[in-house]
């Protein structure tokens, strides 16, 4: 058999396809990739809105901060403004939403652990 590139891209036994199957990520829009958020980040704009400083986040004050204009989440005990994010995140907005006010802990846990494990142990065995 002649050794012809196959037109398919990536090509059927690559790897790159086995880690795309059962993505869900979403089109960003123009000016939000991650490049784009690394940017902001170094922009020296104040994105989690409290000048620098560290504050203690009860329960009740979480919960109020649960719009896309306005929206907080703990994860593993820090709570974090990702209004700024929302925008930037790959798995969409609608995904964070979910976590909106609350611990999305478990939820960060679900997509981390069913997207990193299988490849990392797929290599490893
Ligand atoms: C501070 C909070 C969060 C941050 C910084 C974050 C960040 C990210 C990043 C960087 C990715 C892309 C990973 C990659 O390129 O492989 C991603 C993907 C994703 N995230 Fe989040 N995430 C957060 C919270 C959440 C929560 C709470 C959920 C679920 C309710 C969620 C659902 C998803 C989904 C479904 C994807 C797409 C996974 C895929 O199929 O590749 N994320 N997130």
């Amino acid at each position: 058999m002649l050794n012809v590139p196959s037109s398919a891209f990536p090509a059927p036994a690559s790897q790159q396809r086995v880690a795309l199957a059962g993505r869900s990520k979403v089109p960003l829009k123009p000016g939000r990739s991650l490049m784009d958020w690394i940017r902001l980040t170094k922009s020296g704009k104040d994105l989690a809105g409290l000048k620098g400083r560290l504050v203690e986040v009860t329960e009740e004050e979480l919960a109020k901060h649960n719009t896309k204009d306005d929206c907080w989440i703990c994860i593993r005990g820090l709570v974090y403004n990702v209004t700024p994010y929302m925008e930037y995140h790959p798995g969409g907005e609608d995904e964070l939403m979910k976590a909106a006010g609350a611990d999305g802990t478990d939820l960060f846990d679900q997509v981390t652990a069913a997207k990193w494990y299988p490849r990392f142990f797929r290599k490893l065995f």
